[in-house]
């Protein structure tokens, strides 16, 4: 069984984790958010210097708090791909420093595999095939978990993603950074039938509509549109009731947009589970719809506990601890990617060409 330590900076998350096989020894997080709420979103310069200010205290909790030392690591792991560029350097840089001094493999992970990976770590006895809606603040996807390394894409957003759709319109309501949470929290309050918003369907050039890309800009819009007719008739502070309303109404759409998707995928592709990642998966309103769905059509589904859904480095040392077992190793000289197609995942082992 390979124990890993794993490094995840790839977005404004300071992570670091040690896991053996798909059990956590240690998870350690250090979150930017504070830092980057006064800017409204993440700054990647100032995320890239805060992760080289917290990295190595956070690489040295991880080991005391697994209680192992560096001859008990088999292998050093670090996002490569997708994220921003010079916040992924600093976590692939220190792992792959490590793996020099200590002479141990590097394994560079793909972000999206570690959000997929989520899943085994709270349900270790989860098996392929099964369907992964990985729903993060840049990823919307419907992807066919085939085997470790091997993916099929088969839904995506067309424009935004669920969660920058969270963000964005929790700005619009004056509701601050990160939105998904503050939404969340204000829609238990509010009534989801109180506005009807469209579901952000994506047109075919055929005609009809493809069945599980999603598109959430139009659904943006229109929640901006309402916001502007309500504050025409009602004044620029909209009462508090009103926001919860348009939050649930917004929540709602979403979720309704997102289960729809995943179910009838499912359904074509005859799997029975639906494992969720990311940190939408994070979101109430999601996790009921979805379950009460899916409980209709005799589907199974996963929900990693919340510190698994949003950015975490044990869910990328749980996947570097898959490809360990398998002889996957990367290059010291593996550069980072601010985008890399989850169907690439194993060039990062020099196993595919690059793309
Ligand atoms: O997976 P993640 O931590 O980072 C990325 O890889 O993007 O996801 C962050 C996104 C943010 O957009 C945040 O607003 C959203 O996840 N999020 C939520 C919730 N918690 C986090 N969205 C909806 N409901 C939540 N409870
Ligand atoms: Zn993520």
């Amino acid at each position: 069984m390979a124990t890993v330590l794993a490094i995840e900076t790839s977005c404004d998350e300071t992570s670091v984790a040690v896991v053996e096989q798909r059990t956590c020894l240690s998870n350690v997080v250090s979150s930017q958010i504070p830092i980057h709420r006064r800017y409204g979103g993440v700054v990647p310069e100032v995320a890239s210097r805060q992760h080289l200010e917290t990295i190595n205290g956070t690489i040295a909790e991880a080991l005391t708090l697994a209680d192992r030392d560096w001859s008990e690591i088999d292998g050093i792991a670090a996002t490569c791909a997708p994220g921003l560029v010079g916040a992924l350097m600093v976590g692939a840089t220190a792992a792959k420093t490590l793996a020099m001094i200590h002479q141990k493999p590097f394994l560079g992970i793909h972000h999206l595999e570690g959000h997929i990976y989520a899943s085994y770590l709270s349900d270790p006895q989860l098996q392929p095939p099964f369907l992964c809606l990985l729903v993060s603040g840049g990823h919307t996807s419907l992807i066919l978990v085939k085997d470790c390394g091997d993916y099929q894409t088969l839904g995506e957003t067309r424009d935004d993603a669920a969660g920058e759709a969270f963000d964005k319109v929790a700005r619009l309501l004056g509701l601050g950074y990160p939105g998904g949470p503050m939404i969340d929290q204000l829609a238990q309050t509010g009534n989801p039938q109180a506005f009807a918003l469209p579901e952000g369907k994506v047109s075919l050039p055929q005609g009809g509509f493809h069945p599980y890309d999603s598109s959430f800009s139009g659904l943006k819009t229109a929640v901006l549109r309402l916001v502007q007719k309500l504050q025409a008739e009602h004044g620029n502070e909209l009462p508090e009731l009103m926001i919860a309303d348009i939050a649930a109404s917004f929540q709602q759409a979403v979720a309704k947009a997102l289960t729809k998707r995943a179910i009838a995928c499912a359904v074509d592709y005859d799997l029975k589970s639906i494992a969720i990642g990311g940190g939408v998966a994070a979101n109430s309103g999601l996790r009921q719809t979805l379950t009460t769905a899916a409980a209709a059509k005799g589907l199974q589904v996963f929900f990693p506990p919340l510190k698994y859904c949003t950015d975490n480095a044990a869910m990328i040392g749980c996947a570097a601890a898959d490809h360990f077992d398998r002889g996957h190793v990367s290059s010291l000289e593996l550069g980072v990617r601010s985008r890399l197609p989850l169907g690439s995942v194993m060039s990062l082992y020099g196993i595919l060409p690059n793309p």
